[in-house]
């Protein structure tokens, strides 16, 4: 069954029934304010930090699932009848409902006793704040007199404290009501410089900033006692639960329409400015008010959303893909880059699955992150790069994640995890390649946040490098830590006392278990490495760096090949994982996918090999597992990754984020049929069709998909937040479609299905526009030998970097197979 649909051409989906199997979600925001709001209004805010700045307060693994958020109530005043043009909370039965997610936007429209509703939900760029823009017609042949009640709970900013802390938290609250705006001041009294306001564009006829009041005593969000009874209580918070509630009576003549703003934002200001009359204890108004002002005037607002969309077609206009088949099309082009700048922006800390409050920025996701998101907006990785940077500890490795508030790393996840300090180098590599920016290398960056420890960029990549040359177990392999890229494989773990995390716990020295994995990403990141250092001229480093890769790839074949496939990990007690000696787990996908991404086995058949057996032994019609066979029990030496029941997660899961590792390597074969087939299964647009079993979002990728062990098998967890949305933008984008930075310039080297006659691919890169034809005649899946530049003739795939023109470069290419 569907629930909706796409609109290409207005980069929107579309959802025609709020009963969405899961709550279908949208990000408002991308930059510094954001907002996730679900397709019946609920969801929450925050400024920077889910956790540290959380401006409206929500409830999360609620009953129904998502209850609470940025709600309306329009109430006709001549019969007493109430209802949510969102459907939620008090999902009366809507005569109309549609909800179209865009880039940064929601508008959620409906129609209800011949009221129609609109409500257009976004964030301007540069502002911090977000607007709710609600248009109202009556579609009566009588005048309606109705109101309109807003409602949100504000959040007393520290949202685990805020959801924990009741002794302290019930008697914090505070508000102040001037001019018809509500302003949330909780603690602005003493340490903080910051407060949240709620305002609104038409004249009220009552507020209330007390949710105990405006709801009334055990009612819910359904049925709140101000709405019932029409009319607000003008109550004032002291302590409890502070709340935003307008109160606005509208007379609408037959066929009319009005309008009305609300604005919901976050202000800071002057330490030394917080009051006014300074002596007071009132906020000072003073730079908060203009803001305030222009939003609420209609011609603003409309001109920041025409803003908005001018933004993102400028975002989006960087690669824009015209291919044969309209799932590729819809998400290169418009939402698997949308999601990359979502997990951009949150790494895995906000969305219906985390809470906002568990993660902070992951080293490892962040870096990979990139990979989908640094053509976007540049000035914005480097940035990022060097703040993640700035946590590696001296040691090379890295801290597992930092708070993006305070961007220190963060001290209770700690470090160990052996395959973190390898990401930055292929962060850095991918930065380099789509600008040129060599410069980032010379930035000094501090080690550990420390001050003092500053040393340039290109020093922070050879102590990654050095981390596992450094780190070397029994068979020269590296050791493993606490886990590699999978956070549940826990070798050194051994826990056997519940509720003890499995990443943070370790029972063992650590000097034995070892990571065939990261001995793949090794060889991976060595090779980036040689080839900045070789581009720097430090061509001692260089050859260091292909020396080691070398010396790597020898022990992956002696110690690290099974025969069929690339071997795992060996544990603690230096017996192989991920081997036909195994009884389960005996083949898993990850060192697949990284070996052969790291050139390894390419020339002698062994990457063909543990393809075919990634196709025969973990290949599902709804995407790749991760191991099989399934673990079936809890296996204390290998921890968390047994933990789940079979077929969820890293348990033989169809972990998406490391599909893409498979799809490239099959490109790199040649294989253009088969990644494009592997490429489409875990594509949401092609699941669109089987929704009730998918249930997540079909315009985004989700992490996981039930392995065929699972009675669920085919059904997505965690929408949004994950490593797939970077690596399958990165895997169509640069390896399917195969319009590929390098240092150099853009390669084009595009491995496709061969009944694929032709695509096009418009591409901004370095200062130049180039509209890129591919012919494919012969019925082939890759080979350019040439490109027609201009209508010259140029030999090889390379088109390199070339001076800033002022018109498009055409170029065309022909697979020749
Ligand atoms: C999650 C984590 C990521 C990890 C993956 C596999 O997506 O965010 O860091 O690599 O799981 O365990
Ligand atoms: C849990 C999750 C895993 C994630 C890890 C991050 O173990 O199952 O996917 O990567 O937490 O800490």
């Amino acid at each position: 069954m569907r629930y909706g649909h796409f609109d290409d051409s207005n980069r929107e989906y579309v959802i025609t029934r709020p009963d969405t199997p899961l709550p279908w979600i949208n990000y408002l925001g991308c930059e510094a304010y954001f907002g996730i709001i679900s397709n019946t209004a609920g969801g929450y805010s925050f400024y920077r930090d889910a956790r540290l700045r959380r401006i409206t307060r929500y409830r999360y693994n609620n009953v129904p699932f998502d209850f609470g958020g940025r709600y309306l109530y329009i109430r006709d005043n001549d019969n007493g009848q109430f209802w949510s043009p969102s459907w939620q909370p008090t999902r009366s039965k809507l005569d109309k409902y549609e909800c179209r997610n865009g880039m940064g936007y929601s508008t959620i429209s409906s129609s209800f006793a011949k009221i129609d509703a609109q409500t257009c939900y976004f964030v301007p760029l540069g502002e911090t704040l977000e607007i709710w823009k609600l248009q109202l017609t009556n579609r009566r042949n009588k005048p309606a007199k109705i109101s309109i009640f807003s409602s949100i709970e504000f959040c007393l900013w520290d949202a685990q404290d805020d959801a924990t802390n009741f002794q302290r938290n019930f008697s914090t609250g505070q508000v102040e009501v001037v001019d018809g705006v509500i302003y949330h001041k909780t603690e602005y009294r003493e340490r903080r410089n910051h407060f949240a306001y709620f305002a609104c564009s038409a004249k009220l006829a009552g507020f209330d900033t007390k949710r105990d009041t405006f709801l009334g005593p055990y009612r819910s969000w359904d049925n709140p006692a101000a709405v019932e009874r029409g009319k607000s209580f003008n109550s004032i918070a002291h302590g409890w639960a502070p709340h935003g509630s307008h109160h606005v009576k509208l007379n609408l003549k037959p066929g009319e329409t009005k309008q009305i703003i609300f604005v919901l934002g976050y202000h800071e200001n002057p330490v030394d400015q917080k009051f006014a009359p300074p002596a007071s204890q009132t906020i000072n108004k003073k730079t908060v008010k203009p803001v305030i002002a222009k939003y609420l005037d209609a011609a603003n607002v409309d001109a920041a959303f025409q803003k908005l969309r001018e933004y993102w077609d400028s975002v989006l206009g960087i690669y824009q893909a015209n291919s044969p088949d309209v799932h590729t099309n819809r998400m290169v082009n418009i939402w698997n880059a949308y999601q990359c700048m979502a997990t951009f922006n949150m790494s895995r800390s906000a969305s219906f699955y985390e809470s906002g409050i568990g993660r902070g920025l992951g080293f490892r996701d962040s870096n990979q992150d990139l990979l989908g998101f640094v053509h976007m907006v540049p000035a914005r990785a480097r940035e990022r790069i060097l703040d993640l940077a700035a946590t590696q500890l001296k040691t090379g490795g890295a801290f597992h994640q930092y708070q993006p508030l305070t961007k220190r790393g963060n001290n209770d996840i700690g470090s160990g995890f052996n395959d973190d300090p390898h990401w930055l180098i292929l962060g850095v590599g991918a930065y380099i390649k789509e600008t040129g920016d060599w410069s980032i290398l010379d930035e000094p960056v501090q080690f550990e946040n420390e001050p003092g420890s500053e040393q340039p960029l290109y020093e922070h990549l050879r102590r990654s490098f050095n981390y596992t040359l450094e780190r070397l177990g029994p068979h020269g392999l590296p050791l493993i830590g606490r886990a590699d890229w999978n956070d549940c494989l826990n070798l050194n773990c051994f826990s056997d006392t519940p509720g003890q995390s499995f990443q943070t716990t370790t029972n063992k020295d650590g000097k034995v278990a070892e990571s065939v994995f990261i001995a793949g990403l090794f060889v991976f990141a060595a090779k980036e490495l040689a080839t900045i250092a070789a581009k720097r001229n430090l061509n001692d480093q260089s050859m260091q760096c292909l020396k080691e890769a070398e010396k790597m790839e020898k022990v992956i074949y002696r110690h690290g090949w099974d025969g069929a496939w690339f071997v795992r990990a060996y544990d603690d007690f230096g017996k192989p994982i991920g081997s036909k000696k195994c009884d389960e787990g005996k083949i898993f996908i990850e060192s697949q996918g990284i070996c052969v991404m790291a050139g390894i086995g390419l020339r002698d058949g062994k990457a063909k090999r543990a393809l075919e057996s990634v196709n025969k032994h973990l290949a599902t019609r709804h995407g790749i597992v991760l191991q099989q066979p399934v673990f079936s029990k809890y296996y204390i030496h290998m921890g968390e990754i047994s933990s789940y029941p079979p077929g969820y997660k890293e348990n033989a899961g169809i972990f998406c984020h490391n599909n893409p590792w498979i799809i490239i390597s099959e490109t790199m074969l040649g294989n253009g049929a088969r990644a494009f087939d592997y490429y489409t299964r875990i594509n949401p647009s092609a699941r669109e069709n089987i929704g009730d079993l998918h249930r997540c979002e079909p315009y985004v990728f989700a992490q996981m998909i039930a392995g065929k062990d699972a009675p669920t098998h085919g059904e997505a967890k965690n929408s949004w937040l994950t490593g797939t949305a970077a690596w399958t933008y990165f895997a169509a984008t640069q390896w399917i479609l195969g319009i590929r930075t390098s240092y150099d310039g853009l390669i084009v080297d595009p491995v496709i299905p061969a009944k694929w006659k032709t695509f096009t691919v418009t591409r901004r890169f370095r200062g130049n526009t180039y509209i890129i034809e591919v012919k494919n005649p012969k019925a082939k899946q890759r080979g350019v030998k040439n490109l027609i530049v201009d209508g010259k003739e140029l030999p090889g795939n390379l088109l390199p970097i070339s001076p800033p023109q002022p018109k498009p470069i055409h170029v065309q290419a022909t697979l020749a197979g």
